[in-house]
């Protein structure tokens, strides 16, 4: 056990009491990243807790999850061969695989794939920007649809169908209606993705709950019939692409991923199964958070008006009621950056990264930590230490600017809610955009209500991301539309 090796190295890791069999699993409670900071205030920001039959280390608090995944950022590279991992698609991720060269070249791929298609130059960002602008528009409709004759209505479909178009547009050239009923049933299977990655999955650390009946193993068999069946949605629209390629042009990400990993040299261990696999991590990566962070901002906004107006006013003063808000306008709409930089900090609805694993041993702050243990990345603390921030648990956007009313770079690269170091999100400069574009044009075209006596509370259900819990709201159309 890691107390024993660290005594040879004359540190004994601290942390919690453990109990036989489940360790620590059953002290975590509801919330485990706020159990983890009031444990790192009794241990410090380096302790160990023991999850079944793992020993796990929990790094809290921007110094310390920095210098991990920064100064010592192959050691803390790794990810562990959980039994959950191993499904997801199609068990070729490269975001729930293990660092190796293979590895490093898959993640290369998916990078540069990812640059091709919303950064490399001016037309592929404006191409980008269009993809967005349209569904936020079909957005704007279906809000304003659900809104006639008075109703109120829960966004968070209409937002997962907005995100999922953005990066299916993306990786297949398809789009899809928001009451496409195959698209509402796949999407709704991978709303509960996330409650079984997020830290503390019962199943991965004590595997041997899946060979016997228990709650434990219907949820995994639960999480692997939906990876099952979205690794098969995306694998087929893979192969129709792969029927009908033409080297000669390019129509989207899958094509892009084909023509470099089915070609690629089979020295880097890379194959066919692996596009298909990079495609499904993508498409599973970009759903989920970017429609997570769209359904908080709605929240807030309906939650204090006086910041919804304040947002409104700016945007009609810089962009006007004649056109629509553009990433032109980004520079001059500091208090909305202000904005979303906030409800990523104040949420942190990514509390824990994915879980890490070291890869050789290493040495921080004095503590040893051996080659292959499960290493948990605590987020949340890092956006909510009382010593870099002034009221942590207050929302408030204007924290980010300086008297000028311009945005404190230093302080908004304080946020961590896409890591940091080797493992750091792949999508955090298209998410960005997603994010401030539909922000921008929602509040542009729309009003948010909350619905009469609704009692909006900031709690949310726990897993790789933090949900707001059910919530009803009406749009209304703002004025002098374009
Ligand atoms: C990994 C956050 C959007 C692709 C991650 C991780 C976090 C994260 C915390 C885990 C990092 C770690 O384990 O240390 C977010 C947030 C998003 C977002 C908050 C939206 C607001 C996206 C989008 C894409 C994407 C739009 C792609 C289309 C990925 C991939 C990985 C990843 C491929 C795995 C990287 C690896 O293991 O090397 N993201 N993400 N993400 N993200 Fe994102």
């Amino acid at each position: 056990c890691l107390w024993v090796r660290n005594l040879r190295h004359k540190r004994r890791l601290p942390g919690p009491f453990p109990w036989p069999v489940v360790g620590n699993a059953m002290q975590l409670g509801q919330m485990p990243h706020i159990t983890f900071s009031k444990l790192a205030k009794k241990y410090g920001d380096i302790y160990q807790i023991r999850l079944g039959c793992n020993d796990i280390v929990v790094l809290n608090g921007g110094t310390v999850i920095r210098q991990a995944l920064i100064q010592h950022s192959t050691e803390f590279a790794g990810r562990p061969n959980f039994v959950s991992f191993q499904v997801v698609s199609g068990g070729n991720s490269m975001t729930f695989s293990n660092y190796s060269k293979r590895w490093k070249m898959h993640r290369k791929i998916a990078q540069s794939t990812i640059r091709a298609f919303s950064s490399a130059n001016s037309q592929t960002k404006r191409a980008f920007e269009q993809h967005i602008f349209g569904e936020a528009l079909d957005l704007v409709q279906a809000f304003l649809r659900l809104s006639a004759d008075g109703w109120y209505f829960n966004p968070s479909h209409e937002l997962t169908v907005a995100a999922a178009n953005v990066i299916c547009a993306l990786c297949f050239g398809k789009r899809y209606g928001h009451n496409d009923s195959e698209f509402r049933t796949l999407l709704g299977k991978v709303d509960k993705f996330g409650q079984t990655v997020g830290a503390g999955s019962l199943v991965d650390v004590m595997p041997w709950l899946q060979s016997f009946p228990n709650p434990v193993r219907s949820v995994f068999q639960n999480f692997k019939d939906l990876n099952k069946e979205f690794f098969a949605f995306v694998k087929d629209k893979v192969v129709e692409h792969r029927e009908t390629y033409n080297p000669e042009v390019t129509r989207d990400m899958s094509d892009a991923i084909i023509g470099v990993i089915d070609r690629a040299d089979r020295e880097t261990g890379l194959t066919e199964a692996h596009t298909e696999g990079t495609v499904t991590d993508l498409i599973g990566a970009g759903l989920d958070t970017v429609s997570t962070a769209l359904h908080w901002i709605l929240l807030l906004l309906v939650k204090y008006p006086h910041i919804q107006s304040k947002l409104q006013e700016q945007i009609d003063k810089v962009v006007g009621r004649d056109r629509l808000p553009s990433m032109e306008d980004k520079s001059s709409l500091a208090y909305l950056d202000a904005f979303i930089y906030e409800t990523m900090r104040f949420t942190s609805f990514v509390p824990v990264t994915i879980p890490h694993s070291t890869t050789s041993d290493v040495t921080i702050q004095g503590v040893h930590i051996p080659k292959d243990t499960v290493v948990f990345i605590n987020q949340w603390s890092v956006n909510h230490d009382p010593q870099k921030w002034k009221d942590p648990h207050v929302f408030n956007p204007s924290r980010f600017l300086d008297e000028n009313g311009a945005l404190d770079k230093d302080l908004t690269s304080s946020v961590m809610i896409f890591s940091t170091g080797k493992r750091r999100c792949i999508g955090d400069q298209i998410a960005k955009v997603e994010i401030f574009l539909f922000s921008a044009i929602l509040l542009h075209q729309c009003s948010f209500e909350n619905c009469p006596k609704q009692d909006l509370t900031l709690d949310c259900t726990y897993g790789l991301t933090l949900k707001p819990l059910n919530f009803k709201i009406a749009a209304k159309l703002r004025g002098n539309q374009t």
